[in-house]
């Protein structure tokens, strides 16, 4: 039996901005995916019931590409998660990582020696399977590397190249370059309160809005340059440990994601009532529904504010460690 997990994600800077070129950071946060592999003896069996590929896409295309083309037996699978549902904060793709170190351990790969670009890149593959074409490699790699990650289409100095990720899109090819973003022990001195609205944000519908006002008004690209902007000196700041910039930079991030038209009532009533007592607040992810962080000193102050105008929370340090084999007997 092996017993897997990796982390969620939430977007620190650069969402929507990240479909256009610029680069995007996203933070591992401390909710996980667990997932437990057993072989079976009754067939394939997921969360005790037998399996239901259309339930779980995910692990499906996980299972096709790492095990069952291998003649690999039928596995008993259990996933459990600690992460809000359907809100914006990579439970997918931290499934998709998790059962591949676990898979990859089943199979004998020691839980140090598990290959992290080679997981990231069968996560990457997967969920773009199972989400029918198209996934950013932002949320598999965070899962997997841990700690803050900065995608963008080229490769930035800012942070620590570590690999390059393609996916045919719509018959073209599309390229990330995929970095760290080296921590500050400093860093731990704030935390990220995460206000969930209770409704999912709607990627796809998000990503097509943005899409039909930057054709209509062209000129707006110039706020798409604004957000990679502030994402270039948020992680600037990050990576030096001064959260008062980092708060800055996601308050104008939130800003200038307003004016795109992906912020909400419920998304604008979170943040505002979490500025008091935070370094900085945003939405997090696509918008229209999802989740907000503040980045706060004070964080039961902080949630206990959300949760006063309807927001569900959850505290995070910036940066969890990613994908780890737990146990394996
Ligand atoms: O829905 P989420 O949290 O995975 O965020 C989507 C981020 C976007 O930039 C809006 C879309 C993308 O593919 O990067």
């Amino acid at each position: 039996m092996v017993l897997s997990s990796a982390p969620g994600k939430c977007i620190l800077f650069g969402e929507h901005a990240v479909v256009y070129g610029q680069p995007a950071v996203a933070v591992a946060i401390d909710a996980r995916i667990q997932v437990s592999l057993e072989e079976s003896d009754s067939g394939w069996l997921i969360d005790g019931m037998s399996f239901d590929k259309q339930r779980h896409p995910h692990l499906d295309a996980m299972l096709k590409r790492m095990w069952t083309g291998d003649g690999g037996r039928p596995l008993s699978v259990n996933i459990e998660s600690e992460l809000f549902g359907a809100a914006g904060l990579g439970s997918s793709a931290a499934i998709c990582s998790a059962v591949a170190a676990g898979l990859l351990n089943l199979r004998g790969t020691p839980a140090d020696e598990l290959p992290l670009s080679g997981i990231a890149t069968t996560a990457h593959l997967a969920e773009a399977e199972a989400q029918g074409g198209r996934a950013s490699p932002i949320d598999t790699s965070t899962a997997t590397l841990g700690g803050a990650v900065l995608v963008s289409d080229k490769k930035e100095t800012l942070a620590d190249w570590q690999y390059t990720r393609d996916l045919r899109i719509d018959g073209q090819r599309r390229t990330w370059e995929v970095h760290k973003v080296e921590l500050p022990q400093s860093i731990s001195e704030a935390s990220l309160v995460i206000g969930f609205s209770g409704r999912p944000g709607p990627t796809a519908q998000m990503v097509a809005k943005v899409a039909a006002l930057l054709s209509n008004e062209p000129e707006r690209m110039a706020d798409i340059e604004r957000i990679g902007n502030v994402t270039r000196a948020g992680t600037t700041a990050l990576s030096l440990g001064n959260l008062q910039a980092v708060g800055i930079a996601m308050n104008e991030c939130h800003r200038l994601l307003q004016g795109l038209g992906v912020s909400d009532d419920d998304l604008d009533r979170m943040v505002d009532a979490a500025l008091p007592s935070s370094l900085g607040a945003k939405l997090t992810g696509a918008g229209g529904g999802g989740c907000m962080i503040a980045l706060t000193t004070e964080p039961r102050r902080t949630a206990e504010e959300i949760e006063l105008v309807g927001g569900r929370t959850m505290v995070s340090r910036l940066g969890a460690p990613g994908v780890r084999i737990e146990t394996s007997d």
